[in-house]
């Protein structure tokens, strides 16, 4: 087990400091789809640049097109024109190019699991050597179930005795509930080991989100306050500026509250709250995480309304250009009650954190991305400077900024200078980009990396979606319930809906600007 995370030396370029994965075959299920051209193929790309790929790795996409090798090689050479953010450099793309291979067959034939297994076995021979197997499904979720069983069924999944070792990638959404994700998660141990199973949550790969680890168990000034007798509420944000864009067909059966909150939010409320582990290995790491999800206390029937606000952007106004509304977007329904923002007030009842309010939102259509968790303290016990100074009453704030702005900042206050003391908040501000002057990978390239070492620490373990699930289960039913009112609607390019501020208001507190 890779245990690389916190003794890695970051000035040393991150991911070519780690091991080089040993040689395998990664099978993509849906090359040609939208995740594997513009995340999985660049991705693959720049580890190659980078040295961080064995010689014997190779890329067996598969799909309906009707591609041979060199047609997939001229694909993915043109969609990197669109994806790859940075000029190719010819030699390495002849060496990666080389890696690319392509199959193509429907995923709903069982004889097309044999056709890829003599395929694999093929390249196997000639190029890899090892017999190892790395599937990624980067298919829409209909299309699970048919390939796991066609994988399982065509002894594809390594619980038979074979050589080398077999992993499979399950990308998001992980179910639409409680029940389906239970379904996925016995379909696939039906067929394989849970320690064969890496379940992506991209949010885990990134670099500011794995410094929440570091930042708060490799010092020791943060955790001694980092709990109910310090800390007065934490805010976490995933605000997009993005729209639905073209997804309204994946997005309208989504809606913010599976698409954002239930993993990506909820892994980042897990990696703040949780307990420090005994040591840095997947399961005692993700033995604390599912900890902070089980206890999330539940909001059940109208207690959603109190605690759970959801919106819908209507036409408004981002960056100074007209957009519109989610009901006017392709393929939404102009009745459509999907939400695409969503805050909530949720408790976590532990020893630590019992009675502190998190205070979580996400929306598109919000004026700028932005995605940050604030750690917001308590006041001090008297108010020595009190009294001739609002600005003097503002908390001491600790901001871990995740995207764009990659870094940490600490308000605190200072006096202002001249004769009188005036108390006024000031900045610590550390930004990866000024500290390391390195180039901050994208979370695909650490994870595709970490499937192909076997570190599964940063991918979420089926316990964790459950207890996931399990909280966000009664919102959902409570929400498509008469009782509940239609989302409230917010101007596109606004903060979100007015009932938003609102839920902390009636706490006395205010989101975070
Ligand atoms: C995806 C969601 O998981 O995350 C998208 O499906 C969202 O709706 C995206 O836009 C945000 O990811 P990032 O890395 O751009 O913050």
């Amino acid at each position: 087990m890779e245990r690389g995370l916190l003794n890695e030396n970051p000035l040393r370029a991150g991911l070519t400091a780690r091991r080089t994965p040993p040689a395998a075959v990664m099978v993509i299920f849906g090359a040609s789809g939208d995740l594997a051209q513009r995340k999985l193929l660049p991705s693959l790309y720049r580890l190659s640049r980078e040295g961080a790929l064995p010689g014997g790795f190779v890329v067996l996409g598969t799909g309906r097109r009707d591609w041979d090798d060199e047609a997939f090689r001229e694909v993915v050479r043109r969609s990197f024109d669109e994806y790859l953010g940075e000029e190719l450099t010819p030699q390495v793309w002849e060496d990666f190019s080389e890696r690319l291979h392509f199959l193509s067959g429907s995923f709903k034939e069982s004889a097309f699991y044999d056709e890829v297994q003599t395929r694999m076995g093929e390249l196997d021979e000639e190029k890899v050597g090892t017999g190892n197997l790395l599937f990624y499904l980067a298919v829409p979720p209909t299309a699970f179930v048919p390939i796991i069983q066609g994988l399982g069924r065509a002894g594809l999944s390594g619980r038979r005795s074979r050589r080398g070792w077999v992993r499979i990638v399950v990308e998001k959404p992980f179910g639409r509930d409680l029940e389906s994700a239970r379904d996925l998660n016995e379909e696939l141990s039906e067929w394989f080991r849970e320690d064969q199973i890496y379940r992506m949550d991209h949010y885990l790969g990134k670099e500011t989100v794995q410094n929440i680890l570091v930042l708060r168990f490799a010092n020791t000034i943060f955790e001694p306050v980092w709990n109910r007798q310090f800390v007065d509420n934490v805010q976490i944000t995933v605000a997009e500026e993005l729209g639905v864009e073209d997804r309204a067909s994946y997005y309208e059966e989504a809606g913010a509250l599976r698409d954002i909150i239930q993993n990506h939010a909820f892994q980042l409320l897990a990696l703040v709250g949780m307990e420090p582990p005994v040591v840095f290995d997947a399961d005692p790491v993700r033995d604390e995480k599912v900890q902070v999800l089980r206890a999330l206390r539940h909001v059940t029937g109208t207690q959603v309304a109190r605690n759970v606000v959801r919106g819908q952007y209507a036409g408004g106004y981002v960056r100074g250009h007209g957009v519109p509304g989610y009901r006017e977007e392709p393929q939404v329904s102009p009745e459509s009650m999907t939400e695409t923002y969503v805050a909530l007030r949720l408790y976590l009842d532990s020893w630590r954190w019992s009675g502190v309010p998190f205070y979580l939102r996400t929306g598109k259509r919000l004026p700028r991305r932005l995605t940050e968790i604030a750690v917001e303290f308590r006041q001090p016990p008297l108010a020595l400077f009190g009294g001739n100074s609002a600005e003097g009453a503002e908390p001491n704030i600790l901001v871990i900024q995740i995207q764009p702005e990659e870094g940490v900042t600490l308000r605190f206050a200072s006096k202002a200078p001249g004769a009188a003391i005036r108390v006024h908040p000031v900045s610590m501000d550390f930004r990866y980009g000024t500290a390391f002057g390195a180039r901050i990978a994208d979370a695909y390239e650490r994870l595709l990396l970490d499937a192909l070492l076997g570190d599964s620490t940063l991918f979420t373990r089926g316990d964790a979606v459950e207890a996931a699930w399990s909280f966000v289960n009664p919102i959902l039913e409570y929400w498509a319930s008469e009782k509940a009112e239609p989302p409230f609607l917010y101007p596109a390019g606004s903060w979100g809906p007015r009932e938003s501020e609102a839920l902390l208001q009636r706490d006395g507190r205010s989101w975070r600007m």
